[in-house]
């Protein structure tokens, strides 16, 4: 998996990239990371990307061109030359996805992890200070995306957050390959409670068919706990959830009693 990040910012992308299991899975060539910096395609002297909007308005405006010749960059590292037509006018690389984080976006879930994470290269473009000039978003971008309803100052972070949560789909990242398939959000669910030793902490105990060592009534217990942790605190994704009649009444009652 190859991540591509047109940012103003490479080092904050770089540092986080490089710690724990995604800093090991570049290491293992699992990922590969590739920070590009806007700055450098600037077209004026000082190195600046950035300009006032035209209408006015506070804030800075991200320049198309500094945007594209960074864009056209990493195309032509990935060996795919972005189209033009007769007039110069640029057309969107065909089969590239090139993802623009914005609180504008449709929000990331498991589901778009799961689909990018079988992508071969991705480009990420974050923007800064008030936006980018919207000529070259419209040009280039093929996805909007948003990690929530909440303003952060760039698109650094949520870039990070999205190829981690790729990242650890990619085969080989997570030592443990039934990890990624068991935990939260596969079939809606919610993962069950996890313990660890010691048996009594301050006096509480594992639940006991933890230490029975019966697989059948423990695979049981793991299903019946998802469903009880999806009820209470995530009712709303049970709705797609396939539950057997035994665990919707379960969840039902759950829900009921929470409403009340
Ligand atoms: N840029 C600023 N806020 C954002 C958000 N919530 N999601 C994606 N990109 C953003």
């Amino acid at each position: 998996m190859n991540f591509h990040v047109m940012t103003l910012f490479p080092g904050m992308i770089n540092n986080a990239m490089g710690e724990s299991i995604t800093g090991r899975a570049i290491k293992a060539g699992l990922i590969n990371v590739n920070a590009v910096d806007i700055r450098d395609f600037a077209i004026n002297k000082h190195s600046r990307a950035d300009d006032y909007p035209y209408g006015g308005g506070a804030g800075m405006v991200m320049q198309a061109e500094p945007v594209y010749l960074c864009y056209r960059h990493i195309c032509s590292q990935i060996q795919k030359k972005p189209l033009q037509d007769e007039e110069g006018i640029i057309k969107k690389e065909p089969g590239i996805r090139v993802i623009y984080l914005t609180p504008q976006g449709k929000v990331f879930n498991q589901k778009l992890a799961e689909e990018y994470a079988a992508e071969k290269d991705i480009i990420f473009l974050c923007g800064h200070y008030e936006g980018i000039d919207e000529r070259v978003t419209e040009e280039i971008v093929t996805d909007y995306v948003s990690i929530g309803d909440y303003v952060l100052t760039g698109g650094e972070l949520p870039a990070l957050v999205i190829m981690d949560a790729i990242s650890r789909l990619v085969p080989g990242v997570l030592n443990n390959c039934i990890s990624a398939s068991t935990e939260s959000f596969s079939d809606n669910l919610l993962e069950y409670p996890q313990y660890t030793r010691p048996a009594v902490w301050r006096g509480k105990e594992v639940p006991p068919v933890l230490l029975s060592g019966n697989h059948k009534k423990l695979a049981e217990w793991y299903r019946e706990q998802s469903v009880i942790r999806t009820a209470l605190m995530r009712p709303d994704l049970l709705e797609d959830a396939e539950l057997t009649q035994a665990e919707r009444k379960i969840a039902d009652g759950i829900t009921r009693k929470n409403k009340i």
